[in-house]
């Protein structure tokens, strides 16, 4: 009978967690920061981390600083057994899982605003609590686990650029790495949150992605950037979605692009359907 893997350790302290980091001072760590809800696009940022470094940690919390009053932070999807079970399989060595009250003990009053890309006007657009919230809560996972490398998904695409712009202007010690959004075998981009779309819904989610991709092709084969634009909001709108932004933009920076510019550029969609919000985007 195959042995069952082993259950990762679990720190919920922070006197826990700098006891599990203290044990084993020597060689690298990778953190994997997430909000539980595992799917296989985490599992291949912890396959990616163990590539880079000899320790990973995966952090496990949902960050209530990053979710407005209006939002899904009471229904956002909590996995705990399963999330250990997977990351136990692939060979995690430490989970961070603080409590709230760990996280923001009574009297916490400091919170990061990023500029830059996190003006954009895309997701900070219509979360303007948004990067407030995950820059403070990753700031606080950096100088809690003091990784050397961290690893982050590209299907948060603003958010890849605001950390990363983060970790470099506060000298934070850490590379932040870039990893290729993964797939469901129709295009849409995993999520935890595709859990809540409806059998119809999830029908139609991978226009998003075929639109991004139509796009693309469009402006590769001369089509001016308005009309390519237009063609692929009109797609989107025609499944049902409620579109938030689909936008071509410098991909450093997120900013504008103008007719000038040659790239790399990336091209970003965001758009409901019945009650839940998808992103996704592409390098152009
Ligand atoms: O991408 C996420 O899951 C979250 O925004 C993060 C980076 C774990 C911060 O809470």
């Amino acid at each position: 009978m195959a042995a069952r893997p082993r259950t990762p350790k679990v720190a919920r302290t922070i006197v826990a967690l700098r006891k599990a980091l203290d044990a084993r001072p020597l060689g690298s760590v990778a953190l994997v920061p997430t909000m539980g809800a595992l799917h296989a696009g985490h599992l291949t940022l912890v396959r990616q981390a163990q590539k880079r470094a000899r320790r990973v940690v995966v952090s496990i919390f949902v960050n209530p600083t990053q979710f407005a009053p209006h939002e899904d932070f009471g229904s956002y999807p909590r996995t705990w057994n399963a999330d250990i079970a997977a990351l136990a399989a692939e060979k995690a060595d430490l989970i961070w899982a603080p409590t709230p009250e760990v996280m923001y003990p009574q009297g916490f009053a400091t919170r990061i605003e990023p500029d830059g890309a996190a003006k954009a006007g895309l997701e900070d657009k219509f979360r303007p609590h948004f990067f407030g919230g995950v820059a403070t809560v990753v700031a606080k996972l950096f100088t809690q686990v003091r990784p050397d490398f961290a690893m982050f998904g590209e299907k948060d695409y603003q958010q890849l650029c605001v950390v990363t712009q983060m970790a470099r202007d506060l000298d934070l010690g850490v590379k932040v790495v870039g990893v290729p959004t993964v797939r469901e075998k129709d295009g849409l981009a995993l999520s935890s949150r595709n859990a809540y779309l409806a059998p119809i819904e999830r029908a139609v989610a991978p226009v998003l992605h075929r639109s991004l991709a139509t796009c693309a092709a469009d402006l590769k084969n001369g089509m001016e950037l308005p009309d390519a634009l237009a063609r692929g909001r009109a797609a989107i709108e025609r499944a049902g979605f409620k579109l938030d932004y689909f936008e071509l933009r410098q991909a450093k920076t997120l900013a504008p692009v103008s007719a000038h510019d040659k790239g790399p550029l990336r091209l970003l969609v965001a758009a409901a359907i019945g009650k839940t919000r998808l992103i996704d985007n592409i390098s152009v």
